[in-house]
């Protein structure tokens, strides 16, 4: 009991956490910090970046020193990008009041980075296409919004935000042993699974991502969900395949899955 409570201690890193996400990593930082501290890497590609929160809290925390984040989902990489170019992004949401006149307000008039900031802090679950919570300013969070965004842009000049296809981008850095690589893509590979309905993009090639990270050089870590299929594709890929116990935004208990190509250190 002691051991493990020394060992989770010793991997707790600080959350930098913008926005939140649907199917967002925050959970999974612990092991994502053991993970890259045993294997170590110069660069992480986010190649599926959603809110970034991984591989922003694994810079910050010092354990990579440089972070590409890919998007394809052209609001949520604004957001990203607008973290590293506009440094006024911060004083902006520090000075906002949130009340459901100027939330609406803001969403019916501007199409922007901090338009979707706000939807995604005033709506369930982070989704900026659903309507606003009924407590609208339950996840405001102000000081801590403020303060990750400030962090960010601090540490913009080790950040590449692409707004574009992790199959293009991940091929450029496959044969760097340098690169490491967090690949959490919306849990699709089951035709039935909830990734269908969470994202504007969700259609993807699952035993292509494998294929690809079957001949990454660099370390790498991807999550995926507890199906059938991808079990099965895991197995036929000899990689290693563990079920990690979460909860969703509803509380419900679920397992999902780690998956590495090296000996297995979570
Ligand atoms: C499971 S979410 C990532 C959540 C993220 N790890 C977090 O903690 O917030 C998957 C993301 O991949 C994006 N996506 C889907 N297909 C993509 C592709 N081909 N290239 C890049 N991004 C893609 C989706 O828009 C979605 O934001």
């Amino acid at each position: 009991m002691k051991n493990s409570k020394i060992r989770s201690a010793s991997s707790a890193i600080l959350p930098i956490h913008v926005f939140p996400y649907p199917g967002s990593k925050r959970w999974l930082l612990p092991r994502a910090a053991k993970f890259f501290r045993a294997h170590e890497c110069q660069t992480l590609i986010e190649p599926f970046a959603g809110s970034g929160v991984v591989g922003l809290s694994l810079l910050n925390a010092g354990i990579i020193k440089k972070l590409v984040l890919v998007e394809k989902y052209h609001k949520t990489a604004s957001v990203l990008q607008a973290m590293l170019d506009d440094p006024e992004l911060a004083d902006r949401y520090a000075a906002f009041e949130c009340t459901r006149t100027n939330v609406e307000n803001l969403i019916r008039n501007e199409e922007s980075a901090f338009r979707y900031l706000v939807h995604a802090r005033c709506c369930y679950r982070g989704r900026f296409d659903l309507s606003l919570d009924p407590q609208l300013d339950a996840h405001f969070c102000r000081e801590k919004v403020v303060a990750s965004i400030r962090r960010v842009h601090a540490m913009r000049d080790a950040i590449v935000v692409i707004n574009g296809d992790a199959f293009v981008e991940m091929p450029k850095y496959a044969a760097d042993r340098n690169v490491g690589c967090f690949a959490d893509p919306p849990y699709t590979a089951d035709p039935r699974s909830r990734g269908h309905q969470l994202y504007r993009h969700h259609r993807l090639n699952h035993q292509k991502l494998f294929s690809l990270l079957a001949g990454w050089h660099g370390p790498w870590l991807l999550t995926e969900d507890n199906s059938r299929m991808v079990r099965r594709l895991a197995l036929c890929y000899r990689f290693h395949c563990k079920r990690v116990p979460m909860r969703t935004a509803l509380n419900k208990k679920k397992k999902e899955l780690m998956i590495s190509r090296r000996r297995r250190v979570f």
